[in-house]
């Protein structure tokens, strides 16, 4: 068992003061890196969550081509994120968060990609205008600051743990696509078997990195600028929505559900 996995099982506090050792380091003080992130995201994060086309796939009422193009996207976004996160896998600022068996997405995507478009999927999929200056920002900083990929890896992976159960089911409803997964391998994180535990152990990882406050601030911002990129990628598949003429249905999610990290906010 990883020592911070055991961590995260046994937390203990002292007198109410906090005493951040190996054995106790999941308790968070507001300093933390993880907490810097969530507290100063949460804007973007609300208006992510409530963007037209994140509501509309919420209530099921997605068309499938926009779920095609969708996963595309995530495609191209992916297969940077972890092109960079490979050339940095031993920059002492990453190699903690380096979990590829456990989070890496672009064979999963690759697998949908294939199911949704068929063998040739490669000739038929492109990098959209919105997608491709996420993906170009990605690769600048892989390059040229890599300690920046810290936010783009938790913006996607931890928020893909958190809402991915619900959003698959979603998909899966209102697509009629295969119980077997056909089509959303993408939501199905095979190698973690408790996002909350999972979660638990990223977050006290990225919080034993040495960061000092100045690259937290260049941290919050660029998790910041990750959430506006989906922002804008999400606009652009709702205006592409409005010329595809396709059924859709109301079937979606309604109510609160808990799948480790529930979605009632
Ligand atoms: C976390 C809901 C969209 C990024 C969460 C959590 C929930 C949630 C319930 C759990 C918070 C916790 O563990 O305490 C949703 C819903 C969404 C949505 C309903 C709409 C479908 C997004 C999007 C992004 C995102 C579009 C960014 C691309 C994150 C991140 C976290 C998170 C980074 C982790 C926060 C943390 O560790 O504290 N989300 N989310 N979410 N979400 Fe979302």
């Amino acid at each position: 068992k990883d020592k911070f996995m055991m961590a995260a099982d046994s937390a203990v506090s002292n007198g109410g003061e906090n005493i951040l050792t190996e054995s106790d380091d999941d308790i968070l003080s507001p300093d933390d890196l993880s907490e810097v992130l969530t507290t100063g995201t949460k804007e973007s994060h609300d208006k992510a969550e409530n963007s037209p086309f994140v509501k509309d796939f919420l209530r099921g009422r997605i068309k499938r081509e926009l779920f095609k193009l969708g996963t595309a996207a995530l495609y191209y976004v992916y297969s940077a994120i972890e092109e960079e996160i490979e050339k940095n896998k031993d920059h002492p600022m990453f190699a903690p968060l380096y979990f590829p068996s456990e989070l890496h997405r672009r064979d999963a995507l690759a697998k949908d990609l294939e199911y949704l478009y068929g063998e040739d999927w490669e000739s038929k999929i492109s990098c959209s205008a919105a997608t491709q200056p996420y993906v170009d920002r990605i690769h600048v900083v892989g390059r040229d600051d890599p300690v920046l990929l810290v936010a783009h890896a938790w913006t996607r992976y931890m928020g893909d743990l958190s809402g991915g159960q619900i959003l698959k089911k979603v998909a899966q409803r209102a697509l009629k696509l295969p119980p077997t997964g056909e089509g959303v391998n993408f939501y199905y994180f095979e190698g973690i078997h408790n996002p909350t535990a999972f979660k638990r152990l990223y977050r006290s990882r990225m919080n034993e990195l040495e960061v000092d406050a100045e690259t937290k601030k260049k941290l919050l911002d660029e998790a910041n600028l990750a959430f506006k990129y989906n922002l804008d990628v999400f606009t652009e598949l709702q205006e592409i929505g409005k010329d595809i003429k396709e059924e859709v249905q109301d079937i979606g999610f309604h109510g609160h559900g808990d799948m480790g990290g529930d979605i009632s906010k």
